[in-house]
């Protein structure tokens, strides 16, 4: 985590698909988002919300991908959806040749990320769900090194920040 790393508190699902809806609109080609964090913390609803907004239609419905690692969707620009939770070994990502998928023009969005990290470019928006109390979620947001760094990502309305 670097200086820049903030923490956001979803306080309910709906700050949840707000969060993930504004991160969708602000995506650009080429862009990378990690997710981590607690097992069942909302790393799929997040990237569903994100999926709508990047305008992908409601009937290509985003599922957890754990069971084929890759989905892709067509927005007004693709999404591929990685999960790496089943990942026995961080290898298998260059062997699946999924690593090609990071500089391609769409937005990549990786659960559980930090199993193969060092296969992922430096330059991405690092998110860590945390189960919080009274069933919040806290998300740490770091955007490290890249085009992350000077985007407004909590400054979406609503939300609190600590
Ligand atoms: N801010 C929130 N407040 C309360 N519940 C939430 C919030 N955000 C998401 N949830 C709920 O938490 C659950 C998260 O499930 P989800 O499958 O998205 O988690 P996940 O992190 O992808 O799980 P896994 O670790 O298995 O990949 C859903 O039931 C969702 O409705
Ligand atoms: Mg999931």
């Amino acid at each position: 985590m670097n200086s820049s790393a903030q923490t956001m508190v979803l306080k309910t699902v709906a700050d949840t698909l707000a969060f993930g809806r504004f991160l969708g609109q602000i995506a650009q080609p080429g862009d990378v988002i990690c997710l981590d964090g607690d097992l069942g913390a909302g790393k799929t609803t997040l990237t569903q919300a994100i999926a709508s907004g990047l305008e992908v239609p409601p009937e290509e419905y985003v599922t957890s991908p754990s069971f084929a690692i890759l989905h892709e969707y067509q927005g007004r620009m693709p999404l591929y959806h990685m999960d790496f939770y089943r990942l026995s070994d961080a290898s298998e990502i260059a062997d699946l040749g999924l690593d090609e998928y990071f500089s391609l023009s769409g937005l990549t969005v990786l659960e559980w990320c930090q199993r193969a990290s060092g296969l992922v470019p430096p330059s991405r928006l690092s998110l860590t769900l945390i189960i919080g109390p009274d069933d919040s979620r806290l998300v740490v947001c770091d955007p490290d090194i890249g085009s992350w760094q000077g985007r407004p990502l909590l400054k979406i309305p609503g939300l609190s920040i600590d």
